[in-house]
């Protein structure tokens, strides 16, 4: 058999990912956060996220080009990152430095934009817009955006593996095996499988909520619980807490998702309106209806809320999102 000649020139693709996230952002402040209205606290961090992207994803002028022009595309320059504010909330509330929850959330936003690309795609959602502008697809092609999604996935797990501010490595193992858990086909891809088999049919309440739990709730629960264990010294009902609170608002942000689909229009979502009836697709609106569905969207947030009815106003930034993933117009 012939043996494969590696090309030297592959190799120095990898060599702009090693970056030190501690030379890029500055170390933390004294935390005057507690005091912050809750949307200088947001968008403090959504900068901030935006920031750590930047630095994180390979720069466009870097071989493959298109390939990095497209990750770079599908991140940056929109969204509204609620799991990286529910990171650095959860990372508050457990003890957490901000620059140890830098990465971890990022991870997680990297995971999640690359389901956003690959849930656009023609064999998926056949979605043209996303944060309003084209999808990747459309703005590159297909097969890029399916590599666009592809890298970005891997990146996720490339910046906590080489993360230099988390100094231990049973501390990474413990978030890589959380993220790709929440990942994969026992997590969001799975989730994903399940809403394109259900396409077309009438699912039970149960089947629905399993599906859901699995798109959306499960990287959102990955999101808590690496904020979470961004601590290395984390108090265990602290991460009970969070984790309760997680799965009830990760199942609330994609009822509301389904609500707003059939309730708001194109030009306020970033994405098409009216696209799971259009699709047939099985959502909480399309099965329940309407009121149903906000009926849950209320539950589930009573629930969350209940899950950190122990703690004081250290949770007071979880529960201010709870409110605006269930208030939320986009
Ligand atoms: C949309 O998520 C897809 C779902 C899982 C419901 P977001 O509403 O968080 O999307 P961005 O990141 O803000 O664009
Ligand atoms: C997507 O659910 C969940 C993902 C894992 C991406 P949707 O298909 O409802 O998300 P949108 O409405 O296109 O953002
Ligand atoms: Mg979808
Ligand atoms: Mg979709
Ligand atoms: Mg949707």
């Amino acid at each position: 058999m012939n043996s494969v000649e590696l090309d030297p020139s592959a190799i120095p693709l990898l060599e702009p990912l090693v970056v030190d996230p501690v030379q890029l952002i500055p170390v933390d402040q004294p935390d005057a956060s507690q005091n912050e209205p809750f949307t200088i606290w947001t968008s403090n961090r959504q900068n901030r996220m935006e920031r750590v992207l930047d630095k994180h994803l390979p720069a466009k002028n870097i071989a493959p080009e298109k390939l990095h022009e497209a990750m770079r595309y599908g991140v940056l320059g929109g969204g509204k990152r609620v799991r990286a504010l529910l990171s650095y909330a959860a990372g508050e509330f457990c003890g957490a430095a901000m620059s140890a929850v830098d990465v971890p959330a990022a991870a997680v936003e990297l995971i999640h934009a690359y389901s956003l690309v690959h849930d656009d795609l023609p064999c998926m959602d056949d979605d043209d817009l996303r944060r309003g502008k084209p999808s990747t697809h459309i703005q590159f092609d297909e097969a890029t955006a399916l590599l666009a999604g592809d890298a970005l996935q891997s990146l996720a797990f490339l910046l906590i593996s080489q993360d230099s501010v988390l100094k231990s490595a049973g501390q990474k193992v413990q978030m890589l095996h959380i993220l790709s858990l929440a990942s994969g086909s026992r997590g969001m891809a799975g989730g994903q499988a399940i809403d394109l088999a259900s396409t077309g049919l009438p699912l039970a309440r149960e089947e629905l909520e399993h599906m859901h739990i699995h798109k959306t709730g499960a990287l959102i629960r990955a999101a808590t619980l690496l904020g979470a264990y961004s601590n290395l010294n984390v108090d265990p009902d602290k991460v009970k807490a969070v984790d309760h609170f997680s799965k009830s608002i990760g199942l609330a942000f994609q009822v509301v998702d389904d609500i707003l689909d059939a309730e708001a229009d194109t030009a306020t979502l970033g994405k098409t309106a009216n696209k799971d009836a259009d699709n047939n697709k099985s959502t909480y609106v399309t099965i329940l209806g309407l009121r149903a569905a906000k009926q849950l969207a209320k539950e589930l947030h009573e629930n969350a809320l209940a899950a950190l009815s122990f703690y004081g106003a250290e949770a007071d930034r979880l529960r201010e999102i709870a409110q605006y993933i269930i208030q939320r117009s986009y």
